[in-house]
């Protein structure tokens, strides 16, 4: 399918992550235009030599500023640097997330409000920063979500569900705020991605989880990378307040 996104530009936080790269990756190869977000200095590097593969590779814009979700001036300073270089975005991607494993007794508030400020308040402060640049019309926001916002997670995410609970009802609602500009909202829940080491880290979720997807195994990343561009493009114009399982079908059983 061609989805006909050529010279399109984006952002895109947490572009180092797993998920993150997919997305980046999956956005090139389209020809959009690309910035993508990374938490700290110390990440520098690593996001240089992701935008130097990125243009070498497909021969596309790609840029990166560093933005901490739990710093209000890094926000406002990467948001200004965002506006700098892409006067106009076609496209915002949600994509940061932390998810840590507690009972809720021994959550601190600390880890509370990180989950919180990452997931859901770092969602809001970038709608707020990029609305004015966000093209109306034809703009489109997609934002990551998970399963566990529909149904109970893994155990041990309470925080981590109630964050993302959050994240699915925001998406529904500014896609309503945002109809009469034909600015177009929609996410993606996924299940529990494969990346490497996830099996030596945890092989009892990992084994839960396969036991139960109607797939018998964890979800491709790339699945999702798809969904999400595919969601920010043309092709889905009659597509919004959406939110699009992709779990192998885990949540069925
Ligand atoms: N992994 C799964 O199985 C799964 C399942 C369902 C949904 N999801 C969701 O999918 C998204 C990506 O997941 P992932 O597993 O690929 O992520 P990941 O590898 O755990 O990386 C987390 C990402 O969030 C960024 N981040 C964390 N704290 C931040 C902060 N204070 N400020 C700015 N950025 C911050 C990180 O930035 P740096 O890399 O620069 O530190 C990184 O890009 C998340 O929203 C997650 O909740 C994941």
């Amino acid at each position: 399918m061609n989805l006909n996104m050529s010279g399109k530009r984006a952002l895109v936080s947490g572009g180092l992550s797993t998920l993150g790269r997919a997305v980046v990756h999956t956005l090139a190869t389209e020809g959009v235009e690309i910035l993508f977000t990374y938490r700290s200095e110390g990440k520098a590097e690593e996001a240089r030599e992701l935008c130097r593969s990125i243009s070498q590779s497909y021969d596309v814009y790609c840029n990166a500023v560093c933005l901490d979700f739990l710093s209000a001036s890094s926000i406002s300073a990467a948001l200004s640097e965002v506006a700098a270089i892409f006067p106009t975005l076609d496209i915002l991607i949600h994509n940061a997330g932390v998810f840590t494993l507690n009972t809720q007794s021994s959550l601190t508030e600390k880890q509370w409000d990180e989950v919180m400020d990452v997931n859901i308040k770092g969602f809001w402060r970038l709608i707020k920063g990029v609305d004015p640049l966000l093209k109306s019309p034809h703009g489109a926001v997609v934002a990551v979500s998970s399963i566990n916002a529909e149904r109970p997670g893994f155990g041990l995410t309470a925080h981590y569900d109630a964050s993302k609970g959050a994240v699915s009802a925001y998406i529904r609602s500014l896609a309503a705020e945002f109809s009469p500009r034909k600015i177009r909202v929609n996410g993606v829940a996924p299940g529990l991605l494969y990346r490497e080491n996830l099996i030596q880290e945890n092989p009892s979720l990992v084994d839960t989880y396969v036991q139960r997807s109607l797939t018998s195994s964890l979800v491709d990343v790339q699945s999702v990378s798809s969904m999400v561009v595919y969601l920010a493009s043309s092709a889905a114009s009659a597509i919004t307040g959406e939110i699009v399982t992709i779990d192998g079908g885990y949540s069925l059983t």
